[in-house]
């Protein structure tokens, strides 16, 4: 699995010859403007919830790529009166799609769209593969969260994570320190680090959340805005 970080929360991920994008907010973020939006050509928008922070640039990629919007069911209700195709899940639930599967996951957080309609609740995603031969590497993308006890759950119900997806930037969400906690609690060792440095409130110290991570005897991999990671 190939990992590009598209800066704060947004990632693009090839998966099994798919192609994913998760929670764009690229043509909004001063920091992303090495990334061309015309080039992000997705089969799949995986959405945490409805805060703009994550959803700004849906509608412009979707409508280039013709890709389905994955999230839950009050999120793609409301792309789909835009005319765009979606298809809703809810916590707890699991599907297979063509690419693996997905499992929609609780976060603790809010969710509104962007015009106040009500987001339903914010989640996270494991995803993985169980098909031999093909990739099976499975991650878990926590969405914006607080830490909660719920992920506990996930070693028991999901695959062994190769890389947890967290925030890190607290204020709105889990700080690092948290964030450390959470990957004890998913079973994770290498983590992916997010939803930082974007606004003055998530600026944070990257020697000292490595560190903080380190000392616990776990990778934080924060990448620059464009890099990617192979899991
Ligand atoms: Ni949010
Ligand atoms: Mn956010």
């Amino acid at each position: 699995m190939e990992i590009r970080y598209l800066g704060h929360a947004g990632f693009q991920i090839r998966f099994n010859d798919f192609d994913l994008v998760i929670d764009p907010f690229i043509s909004g973020n001063p920091m992303a403007k090495n990334i061309n939006l015309d080039e992000l050509n997705p089969d799949f928008i995986l959405l945490t919830h409805g805060h703009q922070d994550h959803v700004l640039d849906v509608e412009s990629i979707a409508k280039n790529s013709k890709a389905t919007i994955i999230s839950n069911f009050e999120i793609v209700s409301w792309y789909e009166n835009k005319g765009i195709q979606g298809h809703p899940m809810n916590h707890g639930g699991r599907y297979q799609f063509d690419f693996g599967w997905i499992k929609y996951v609780h976060a603790i957080h809010s969710s509104v769209l962007p015009d106040g309609t009500y987001g339903g609740n914010s989640g996270g995603f494991v995803i993985w593969n169980e098909n031999q031969g093909k990739d099976n590497t499975c991650i878990y993308i926590a969405g914006d969260t607080a830490l909660t006890i719920d992920m506990k759950l996930i070693p028991q119900t999901c695959p062994t994570l190769d890389l947890a997806v967290l925030p890190i930037g607290d204020n709105f969400t889990m700080g690092y320190q948290d964030a450390a906690i959470a990957a004890e609690f998913v079973q994770a060792s290498k983590i992916l680090g997010c939803h930082f440095d974007t606004f003055p409130p998530i600026v944070i110290d990257h020697k000292a959340a490595i560190d903080h991570f380190k000392n616990k005897g776990l990778e934080l991999i924060l990448l620059d805005i464009g890099k990617t990671l192979t899991v």
